[in-house]
């Protein structure tokens, strides 16, 4: 008998955990669908479709080696970015705008669709991550 519960406590930690990926691995795709999107919008016409960037003028964002910072990645999304930047080894000097219409959820979703995309990450920015972040960029401003 205390065997049979042993395995049946097994059992329902065993289907708990599994349900409980699958709402994050619904969440990451919800994400990365809006992420996309957004993309699309509001970055795809300087970065190009598949984030090559382009030419002189703009900067790659897949395979960047500018992603390792993330809190300034999700700053510069909403606040822009000027002066000379190197990007896997060359130099970018041409402002960013900024994207002030762009909300904390969409940051979030951004981030996870990049990261996900051209980062090595298989997980969720979370939007609950991103506020604080961008609260403190703009006091920094
Ligand atoms: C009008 C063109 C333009 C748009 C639109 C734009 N960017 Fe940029 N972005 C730039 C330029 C130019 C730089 C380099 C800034 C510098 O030289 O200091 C840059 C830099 C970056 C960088 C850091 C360097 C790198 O390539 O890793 C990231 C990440 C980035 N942009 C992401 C985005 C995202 C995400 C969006 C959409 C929300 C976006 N950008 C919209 C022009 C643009």
């Amino acid at each position: 008998m205390i065997r049979l519960t042993g395995f049946l406590v097994v059992i329902a930690v065993f289907i708990a955990c599994l349900s409980c990926q699958s709402e994050e691995e619904i969440k990451r795709q919800r994400y990365i669908t809006e992420g996309i999107l957004i993309y699309k919008n509001n970055c795809a016409n300087c970065h190009q479709p598949k984030g090559e960037g382009l030419a002189e003028l703009y900067p790659p964002i897949a395979k960047s080696d500018y992603l390792a910072d993330k809190n300034q990645i999700i700053c510069l999304m909403r606040y822009g970015q000027q002066g000379k930047i190197v990007v896997n080894g060359k130099s970018y000097n041409r402002p960013m705008p900024p994207q002030p219409q762009l909300s904390d959820l969409e940051i979030a979703e951004l981030a996870t669709y990049i990261y996900n995309e051209w980062g090595n990450e298989t997980t969720v920015t979370d939007v609950k991550a991103v506020t604080p972040i961008l609260k403190k960029c703009a006091e920094s401003k």
